[in-house]
């Protein structure tokens, strides 16, 4: 039998955590959401409100009264606060989406696991780290895993489940269990740096803004050669201006700074590390490797 979960604590109330948090409230969970401030709450959670209330009008179009009920529903089953150990103390599932920083992130396991119940489940959501580093120092290795979440969190279906050589089984089959009912589409991956989507997709732009950098063929003609040759929805050059091209550069040289055997041999790209100190990161700013500004 799947192990039992009922509560979960998120932790960081980010982009990522308020997502998390959402979703999991919608399923019928009872939420934790913790952060530093009370204010960063606050905010994570007037956004989540808003992000409810757009989904209730288009659910009960025209009626106001259910479309409260269905936000006052989804909103009361999440708590905020700054004390971790009151969030974790009786949660079955933690799942953890704070800063990407390697140490901070191995001091919060290990006061999450001096905390948390013997049988709760820890799970991480980062995107570039190797779990078995996060979880270096933690003694309950076992219940240990990842849930690798995609922006925006309750618009996008998939969810890598990711397991440490460590994983059990339950914990494993713990972790599919809370992906289903939260209604995503769960992939199993083994702990590798970048997971699946990840590792193909910063090999494939580093390579694509090679060409660029090259002049081998202009950022119109690659993403319209990816569209129309690969079938992907979008090319690489627009893809990075939607993500943010302070984001990608940070992918890139976080996964050289961790990785170096695994992305060292990778190219660099001029172009964007150009367009990051002039300050265009993209749609964010109305130019990156294209230019939005007439259209905004
Ligand atoms: P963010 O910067 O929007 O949010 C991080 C939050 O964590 C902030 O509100 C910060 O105040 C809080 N925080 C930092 N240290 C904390 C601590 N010790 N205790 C409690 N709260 C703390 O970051 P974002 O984008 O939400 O990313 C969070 C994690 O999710 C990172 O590990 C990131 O790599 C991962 N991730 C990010 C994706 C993205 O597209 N942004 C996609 C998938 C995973």
């Amino acid at each position: 039998m799947v192990q039992q979960i009922k509560n979960v604590a998120v932790i960081g109330s980010g982009l990522m955590g308020s997502g998390i948090a959402q979703v999991t409230a919608y399923a019928g969970f009872l939420v934790t959401l913790v952060d530093i401030k009370k204010e960063i709450l606050e905010v994570a959670l007037k956004k989540m409100e808003e992000r409810v209330l757009k989904e209730a009008k288009e659910k009960f179009n025209g009626n106001e009264q259910s479309q409260r009920k269905f936000v006052q529903d989804v909103i009361q089953r999440i708590r905020i606060t700054t004390d971790v150990e009151s969030a974790v103390s009786n949660a079955d599932l933690v799942i953890e989406a704070i800063v990407e920083n390697l140490e901070i992130k191995q001091r919060l396991f290990q006061k999450v696991e001096a905390i948390a119940p013997s049988h709760c489940i820890l799970a991480t959501n980062t995107s570039s780290l190797k779990l078995s580093d996060i979880g270096k120092y933690l003694n309950r290795k076992s219940q240990f895993g990842g849930l690798h979440f995609f922006t925006p969190v309750p618009k996008m279906q998939l969810l890598e489940v990711v397991q440490t050589s460590d994983t059990s089984e339950s914990t494993l089959e713990a972790l599919k269990w809370f992906g289903n009912k939260i209604e995503k589409v769960v992939v199993i991956c083994k702990d590798t740096p970048g997971f699946i989507v990840n590792r193909l997709l910063i090999p494939y732009m580093s390579e694509s803004m090679a060409l660029a950098d090259r002049g081998v063929a202009s950022i119109e003609d690659i993403d319209t050669a990816v569209k129309l040759g690969l079938h992907f929805p979008i090319g690489p050059f627009e893809l990075a201006d939607f993500i943010g091209l302070d984001i990608a550069l940070s992918i890139q040289n976080g996964s050289r700074e961790h990785y170096p055997e695994e992305y060292n041999k990778l190219p660099h790209s001029k172009m964007l590390e150009k367009l990051v100190s002039e300050g265009n990161l993209g749609r964010k700013t109305g130019k990156g490797f294209y230019d939005y500004r007439s259209k905004l």
